[in-house]
């Protein structure tokens, strides 16, 4: 497969090369995303990137799904999509539920900025859980209707019990992706959309805004947020992962993560260029206490998990060992900004 060191002025870059690790752009040349690791891969290089410091694995190659790269990484490069899905599927059973609170809280002030009311019909794409799909139906009540779409089936299935445990008749959850939402709901437009978290696992971010955008009624509302930055005790923490998950993986701390939304402007552009109006961005952190021993369970609860898997299974018990051995007793509190972006049909 051939690969190219990335260059960006945003990004100072340090290559290594590993077996075992990898990731995904979409066009040559350009540093687009991670999405997540494949064995096979062949390089990898960390990017520092304003107070965050995040390991990107990338492989630049031909987008995701095109036969060619699939074939030159010997079959081991799935599409990104379906990658994507299987790490939230296999999360899904803890996401959020590892006592270290962070998309509930999240979710919850994307909802009170999208200012759902009461009969108002709302699209939560990429609801994961239904962190904010369930405080948006209690929201628009039972005149009003959510529909909840999410890529990965455990995801869907977590949400729909969340929909039964609230009695929330006026919601519902799909199994689909995103950027097709427009064909999964023929006709339907919505008072508003919202995509908490999700708008950097999507191979192209602007498409995806501007279906999105589509699918809102003249007026309507697209409310996003991102993660953008954290303190430097997250990344302290993740060098810690990294120095003592060493031995056992190729990549662990690792995210998948898509980048090219994390500066100032970007999120405004992306709504503009997506055909909204009246856009308001806001960055608003978050103080996230965990504890030595919940680190493994809290990367091991959303995207980062990728990085975990590769660890052998019959490893992971004395890797995770290793990991809370090494790791400060009074645990981290980590500072994590997220921006939110509403704009208007
Ligand atoms: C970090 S989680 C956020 C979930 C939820 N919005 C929240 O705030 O807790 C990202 C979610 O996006 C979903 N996702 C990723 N790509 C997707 C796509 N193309 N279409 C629908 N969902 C997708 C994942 O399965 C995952 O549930």
């Amino acid at each position: 497969m051939a690969y190219q060191k990335l260059s960006s002025p945003s990004m100072r870059i340090e290559e290594r090369t590993l077996p075992g690790a990898v990731i995904v752009t979409r066009s040559p040349g350009a540093v687009e995303g991670v999405m997540g690791e494949v064995p096979g891969a062949l390089c990898r290089l960390r990017a520092f990137r304003g107070r965050l410091t995040l390991e990107l694995i990338l492989i630049i190659a031909p987008p995701p799904g095109d036969p060619a790269s699939l074939a030159d990484c010997g079959g081991n490069l799935m599409n990104a999509k379906e990658y994507m899905s299987g790490v939230f599927d296999r999360a899904s059973g803890t996401y959020e539920r590892v006592g270290v609170p962070f998309f509930g809280p999240v979710a919850a002030e994307l909802v009170r900025r999208a200012a759902p009311g009461p009969g108002d019909h709302v699209l939560d794409a990429g609801c994961g859980t239904g962190a904010s799909l369930v405080p948006a139906a209690q929201a628009v009540g039972p005149t009003g209707r959510v529909v909840g779409l999410d890529l990965a089936p455990g995801m869907v299935a977590a949400a729909a019990a969340e929909i039964d445990r609230h009695g929330l008749s006026q919601a519902t959850v799909l199994l689909g992706d995103a950027e097709q939402a427009e064909e999964l709901l023929p006709g339907e437009r919505f008072d508003i959309v919202l995509a908490g978290m999700m708008l950097y696992f999507l191979p192209d971010p602007l498409a995806a805004v501007r279906s999105l955008a589509g699918l809102l009624k003249p007026g309507g509302r697209l409310a996003a947020s991102l993660l953008v930055r954290s303190s430097p005790a997250e990344a302290e923490l993740l060098g810690l992962v990294e120095q003592a998950l060493r031995p056992y993986t190729s990549g662990a701390g690792s995210a998948p993560f898509q980048h090219t939304l994390g500066g100032p402007e970007e999120m405004t552009r992306l709504f503009e260029e997506g055909g909204l109006s009246g856009i308001a961005c806001a960055d608003v952190t978050f103080d996230v206490a965990i504890g030595a021993e919940q680190v493994w369970d809290w990367l091991w609860s959303a995207a980062r998990r990728a990085s975990l898997e590769s660890i052998p299974e019959s490893l992971r018990a004395e890797a995770r060992e290793a990991l809370e051995a090494s790791l400060p007793r009074d645990g981290f509190v980590l500072e994590r900004t997220v921006r939110y972006a509403t704009g208007q049909l």
